[in-house]
């Protein structure tokens, strides 16, 4: 479980630690996540990236509309010290705190890039939301499908020898929102009007380097930081730790190919409407 205050604490300490990386895992997914928000983005209006990390997408998009305000809010004030040096556009600002609880102008557009599945209670969070978006206005967030469907999840939990918690009721976290009935569920009962939700696959970069051993370290050491291996890593010692690095890098050694790590992973593209008249 990770829960949105986590992100105040070690987890979003580490997530900015390692920013170069964690952009490159996503960096097949993030093409696909834009071209969804653009298709629906209006032309002007207050926007709200929630959950917005180091500032990618808040970036993308406020580029593509100068028309339009784009916030990019996130819990860490360590992420949102990288959006800031990373991204200066007129039209782009970015604010450390609960995207819950800012004060933000009435909102023409949310999107999030796997930042919405941290919410305790999702539905009173997305009725929140409902009633600080302007009737219409287009919600597009994307969320990792189920671990199964993300071999770059199975394969460390198999080598971790994880038990399988798919069907278990909802827990905050990267695979909180796996369950498409579910999330439909949730965001109709929270006055939101889903348009489509789309598979997105894509490949999940997680190593790199000049050898394929190369990119097979890279990748072991971010796995060691990050992801659902890294608790077990941290909390091995000896034997059972090298075991361990060894059972998980040979599972990885079979994506290695051409100096890169990229293993399959799968996720959900969500499009909705605010429910109501249109202004
Ligand atoms: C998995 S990270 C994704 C970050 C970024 N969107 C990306 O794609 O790299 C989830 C992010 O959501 C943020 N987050 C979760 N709940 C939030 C909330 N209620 N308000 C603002 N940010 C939130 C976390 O701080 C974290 O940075």
């Amino acid at each position: 479980m990770t829960a949105a205050g986590d992100w105040t604490g070690k987890v979003g300490d580490v997530w900015a630690r390692e920013w170069r990386r964690t952009e490159r895992s996503f960096s097949y997914l993030a093409p696909q996540l834009t071209r969804a928000i653009l298709a629906v983005a209006p032309e002007q209006g207050q926007f709200l990236d929630l959950g917005c990390g180091v500032g990618s997408t808040s970036a993308d998009v406020a580029q593509a509309r100068p028309l339009a305000s784009v916030a990019g809010v996130d819990l860490s004030e360590p992420m949102v010290a990288i959006a800031r040096e990373r991204h200066a556009l007129p039209n782009l600002c970015f604010l450390s705190g609960d995207a819950l609880t800012l004060d933000v102008p009435p909102l023409g557009l949310i999107f999030s890039r796997h930042g919405v599945m941290f919410f305790g209670d999702p539905q009173a969070a997305f009725g929140h939301l409902r009633r600080r978006a302007v009737a219409g206005a287009p919600l597009v967030f994307s969320c990792f499908r189920a671990r199964g469907e993300n071999r770059w999840v199975d394969e460390l939990d198999r080598a971790i020898g994880a038990p399988g918690c798919e069907g278990a009721s909802y827990s905050p976290g990267p695979f909180a929102f796996a369950d498409s009935a579910f999330v439909a569920d949730m965001l109709a009962h929270a006055g939101w009007e889903v348009v489509t939700v789309e598979r997105a696959d894509f490949d999940y970069v997680a190593g790199e380097g000049a050898s394929d051993e190369d990119a097979l370290a890279d990748a072991l050491d971010f796995f060691e930081r990050i992801g659902p291996a890294a608790a077990a890593i941290r909390a091995a010692a000896g034997d059972a730790r090298r075991d361990l690095l060894e059972r998980i890098g040979g599972r990885l050694a079979r994506y290695a190919v051409s100096g890169r790590v990229e293993i399959p992973a799968s996720a959900w593209i969500w499009t909705a409407r605010a429910a109501g008249e249109h202004a």
